[in-house]
């Protein structure tokens, strides 16, 4: 099981959206996948039907246990796991902050490394511990970034912290897959001219792709859906392309590794 964490210090930047989209995308090829919202928010799971309440599942602040927690994991679908994040015990664990607590989701996630082939973690914003433990766990992260000067601020940070928790040896297996740029206004010059002093300022480390700002996806998280079902007009069907294409080269980095 390989483990994408979907990470930025800062909110609304489209972090739960790429996941979620990221998510359905895998199932969609065919692959085992595995959700987990890092985000006391929990709006990752929100993207989906309620979970069963007669039932107990495997939640994100569990994965935060001594010893590995034996609770089975909620499928929305088969082959489609998600670990949602229960608000008041993950902000109690995020505040407790236990001395090498980072390190558990890890451990609690190795147990079910056979069942899926794709563990997709969406981060917290804010460069505070629960970030900072999704960077633990993960394999490859994935820096969705907007053209803003106050978004753009702390983003050099972001990637130094990915190359420390990687130089240091605290997770050596970490890999920057890339930023990608989003929530772009295509017909804001001002907004295009930061994106390529942005490109020309971070090389390597930007993505040849791009997530514009589309009503489409706005509407298709609001009715809690990917932006690809249920296409109406062209517009909306030159966003389902824009999306499905991305999460294809994304996932075609993580898989291929
Ligand atoms: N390309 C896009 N075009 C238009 N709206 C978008 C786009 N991407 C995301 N959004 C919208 O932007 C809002 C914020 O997105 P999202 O919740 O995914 O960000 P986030 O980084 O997870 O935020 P947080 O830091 O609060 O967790 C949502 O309402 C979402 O529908
Ligand atoms: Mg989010």
């Amino acid at each position: 099981m390989k483990i994408l964490a979907v990470s930025s210090e800062k909110g609304g930047v489209a972090k739960t959206t790429i996941s979620v989209h990221l998510a359905h995308a895998a199932y969609d090829k065919g692959l085992k996948v595995l959700l987990v919202d890092f985000d006391t928010q929990g709006n990752a799971g929100m993207m989906f039907e309620p979970p069963d309440l007669s039932k107990t599942f495997l939640s994100t602040a569990v994965l935060f246990d001594e010893k590995p927690s034996n609770m089975p994991i909620e499928f929305v679908k088969p082959n489609f796991g998600i670990i949602r994040a229960d608000k008041e015990a993950l902000t109690m664990v995020a505040d407790s902050k236990t001395e090498g607590a980072e390190f558990r989701p890890l451990e609690a996630l190795k147990q079910h490394a056979n069942s899926f082939d794709i563990c997709i973690v969406d981060s917290a914003p804010s460069r505070a511990f629960l970030l900072y433990s999704s960077l633990v766990l993960a394999d490859y992260v994935l820096t969705p970034v907007k053209m803003g000067k106050f978004e753009l601020d702390g983003f050099a940070e972001l990637i130094g912290d990915i190359t420390n928790i990687q130089k240091s040896g605290i997770n050596p297996r970490i890999k920057h897959l890339g930023s990608i740029p989003v929530k772009i206004n295509t017909r804001s010059s001002k907004q295009m001219e930061m994106l390529s002093e942005f490109k020309s300022t971070y090389k390597k480390s930007v993505l040849d792709l791009c997530l514009p700002e589309r009503e489409a996806v706005q509407v298709a998280i609001n009715e809690g859906r990917p932006v690809w079902s249920n296409v109406r007009g062209a517009s909306h069907k030159k966003t389902a392309i824009e999306w499905r294409d991305a999460c294809e080269a994304i996932l075609n980095m993580v898989i291929k590794g």
